[in-house]
């Protein structure tokens, strides 16, 4: 008897016998997905928006139905609000290109993100505040890890263009109120940018209720594949906006006036979708969620909930353990992070590797974060996703618990602990 019902439909589990503990970096796929794919490949394939011919409309209403779905699953407005891009990186790096290419940031203006960030939404500001001579302010951390956003209305000003906020940590999983970040940068005139490649997989999200100007989010942490993520971004401001890419896809027509080009761009998102998108790819979204709606993201929650208390209880009574991230679990979505005195976090991987294991290790890409709340070597990081249960948080227990009794891995010459 499997210890939750969705855990048979995904085969990495039931036929590899593992506890799968990486989500927050990618999630597993169930059947489902899987099929709708294999399938679509298989019989229904043709390019989209580009063919009279009947599987290539079908294909193009698929395609566009990926966008109806995914403005549904995060409470958008209307499906021209969605744009589909290759993950959460590449979305909020067009957005910090869309924001360069139609001027709206300048010298001496400023950005403001924290210290907590994941690197997709860092580098692209820090580099869009060089490409202009603006000035990048960094929102400082608390001992644990936490983002002290109470800090935004001293910080902002006037010449704040951009305030770009992590819902939910990589590292920590602590969810930052975007709602009151939106209403102090609301106040100051500036655009509110969310990255929500950990938070839209794991719980409930209405564009509408945060209030927010973008979000980005990818569809392989939310059981769909790798090659799509998706940036939402509010109506107005998208139809407002040229797209910083031209190509196949983007305009209504192209003419050759007195010698120069002139493009009239198309509508909302498919200006924005340059070249032949992720069409598969699209399909598979659609289908993982229907499946994430049929689990229901409370469940979604609830479920995670549960196991990142059950860890935190576990973990913290292995001595020697030191974890990482927020006391208060109420705050906290599906991840819990630590290292093991001062072993190596990668040889921890590899420890919990060699006993079923599967858990990131390392600074994932969130240096900055590891350094300020002094855990310059990185961490280990489990997360948790609706396939998993009680025992596989058991077994990364049990086997932190023997690596500790041995004083640390095999190829530590002096015991780390
Ligand atoms: N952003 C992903 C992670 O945190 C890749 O692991």
């Amino acid at each position: 008897m499997s210890c939750n019902k969705w855990r048979s439909d995904f085969p990495e589990i039931t036929q590899r016998n593992i506890a799968y503990l990486d989500s927050a970096a990618s999630s597993l796929k169930p059947v489902q997905v899987i099929e709708s794919m294999k399938e679509f490949a298989a019989l229904s394939y043709a390019n989209v928006h580009r063919g009279v011919y009947k599987v290539s409309m079908e294909a193009s209403r698929a395609y566009e139905e990926a966008h109806e779905l995914a403005a549904k699953f995060i409470g958008a407005r209307s499906w021209e609000e969605i744009v589909f891009t290759k993950n959460t990186t590449e979305a909020l790096q067009l957005v910090a290109g869309l924001l360069l290419w139609n001027r709206y940031i300048d010298k001496e203006d400023e950005i403001i993100v924290s210290k907590a960030e994941h690197h997709s939404n860092l580098l692209p500001w820090v580099r869009a505040a060089e490409a202009v001579g603006a000035k990048v302010k960094l929102v400082p951390v608390n001992k644990e890890g936490v983002p002290m956003w109470e800090a935004l209305g001293e910080m902002i000003s006037k010449r704040t263009k951009v305030v770009a906020i992590g819902h939910a940590s990589n590292v920590t999983g602590y969810v930052s109120d975007v709602k009151e970040v939106t209403k102090v940068a609301h106040e100051s005139g500036a655009l509110v940018v969310v990255d929500g490649a950990q938070s839209v997989p794991h719980m409930k999200i209405d564009v509408r209720e945060m209030g927010a100007d973008f979000l980005a989010f990818s569809g392989h942490k939310m059981l769909g594949p790798s090659g799509i993520g998706v940036l939402w971004g509010k109506q107005e401001i998208l139809e407002e906006l040229e797209p910083p890419f031209g190509g196949g896809g983007t305009v209504e027509r192209v003419f050759l006036e007195e010698g120069r080009v002139r493009i009239a761009w198309h509508r909302s998102p498919w200006k924005f979708e340059a070249g032949t998108p992720p069409i598969i790819e699209a399909v598979g979204l659609s289908e993982a969620i229907r499946y994430l709606w049929r689990v229901g993201m409370e469940q979604v929650e609830a479920l995670e909930r549960e196991l990142t208390e059950h860890a935190v209880r576990r973990l913290s009574a292995l001595e020697g353990v030191r974890l990482i991230g927020p006391k208060d679990l109420q705050r906290k979505l599906g991840i819990v992070a630590f290292n093991v005195g001062s072993i190596e976090p990668s040889l921890v991987g590899l420890w919990l590797d060699s006993h079923g294991v599967a858990v990131r290790a390392g600074l994932h890409c969130a240096h900055v974060l590891h350094d300020e709340i002094g855990e310059r070597q990185g961490s280990v990081r489990a997360s948790f996703y609706l396939y998993n249960c009680r025992e596989d948080v058991d077994r990364l227990a049990f086997a932190l618990e023997e690596l500790i009794k041995k004083g640390g891995p095999p190829a530590a010459t002096s015991s780390p602990l």
